[in-house]
């Protein structure tokens, strides 16, 4: 068994739920879906504060879209942690109570419409540097997933970025607040990529097991290659006096995250951490009646299709 797995990752095939497969393999891919799953779903609040607020139907419209295909990755995502033995129920509870975590860009602040741009430009961004190259991952319906969770980040990046040309044409004041936005998000934004390599407990066996193909620190530096360029369009800077090309490396160089900022806001002690876990909870609870609803109603359905092929019987 343990030979047609190896074979399996050694040829770059798909692993299926239907496989064996090694234990650690199986805690490790259940464990980064459900955060990735998380983020999806709490990802939703810093913008969706938003959509009463957006300055016009287009935007609100945009805006909700988006939102909404946040919770379809969320769905996308625990549908695949379910493949691997997961239960779902148990995931969310494991959120609520703070035992498994999210991505900890989500537990910063949202306070101009600005953010809504940025988060888009910049976090979206990140995701799709992430992303893409999941869409390989070893495990098929986490790589298949991600497929079409791709295609809607690239709608989401452009949405953001469009939004920020918009507002940069506009006054003093909304270039201002772009600005604002972007020296706020910058390091939270590299920060997601996770810990320096050397850092990183977890990132070994699951570039080995290809799960992940390429390392935090990998994938930081494409994001930044990718985004300069960007910001030197739109007209804005990016606050790191280190940030520069350096023509024999090919890339850009750049500082260095504060490291103990993000072990601080991993760790529960950001500044919007209690708030978002919060609103989960509510938002679970409110929620009850309708997962109690849709379940006597499969019932239901389940009965009735039961009872008819005994008629026909
Ligand atoms: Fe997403
Ligand atoms: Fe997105």
């Amino acid at each position: 068994m343990q030979e047609h797995f190896d074979a399996t990752i050694a040829r770059d095939q798909r692993v299926e739920p239907r496989d064996w497969m090694p234990d650690g393999y199986r805690r490790t891919l259940v464990r980064q879906i459900a955060q990735h799953a998380h983020s999806e779903i709490i990802g939703m609040q810093p913008e969706g504060e938003w959509i009463t607020r957006a300055p016009s139907l287009r935007r609100k419209a945009i805006l909700f879209a988006k939102v909404q295909d946040e919770a379809g990755h969320g769905l996308y995502l625990y549908s695949a942690a379910e493949t691997l033995g997961a239960d779902r129920a148990d995931l969310t509870e494991r959120l609520i109570e703070g035992r498994q975590k999210y991505s900890s860009i989500f537990n910063y602040p949202t306070p101009t419409f600005a953010d809504v741009g940025v988060i888009g430009w910049f976090v979206d961004g990140a995701a799709i540097c992430n992303q893409v190259p999941l869409c390989r991952s070893s495990y098929g319906p986490y790589a298949r997933a991600m497929v079409r969770i791709c295609k809607e980040e690239s709608f989401h990046q452009r949405q953001g970025y469009e939004l920020l040309m918009t507002m940069m044409r506009g006054t003093g004041a909304q270039r201002a607040m772009v600005q604002d936005a972007v020296d706020r998000w910058w390091w939270p934004s590299l920060m997601m990529f996770g810990p320096p390599d050397g850092d990183s407990p977890n990132s070994a066996a699951s570039m080995a097991w290809k799960i992940k193909r390429h390392s935090n620190d990998e994938l930081r530096q494409r994001f930044v290659d990718m985004t300069v360029p960007q910001a030197e369009k739109l007209g804005v800077t990016l606050p790191d006096p280190d940030l520069r090309w350096n023509a024999e490396r090919g890339r850009h160089d750049f500082g260095t995250p504060d490291w103990s900022e993000l072990k601080r806001v991993i760790g529960g002690d950001g500044p919007c951490n209690a708030e978002r876990t919060e609103r989960r909870r509510s938002a679970h609870e409110e929620g009850a009646w309708v997962r109690e609803a849709a379940t006597a109603h499969a019932a239901k359905q389940e009965r009735r299709a039961r009872a008819q092929e005994g008629a026909v019987a």
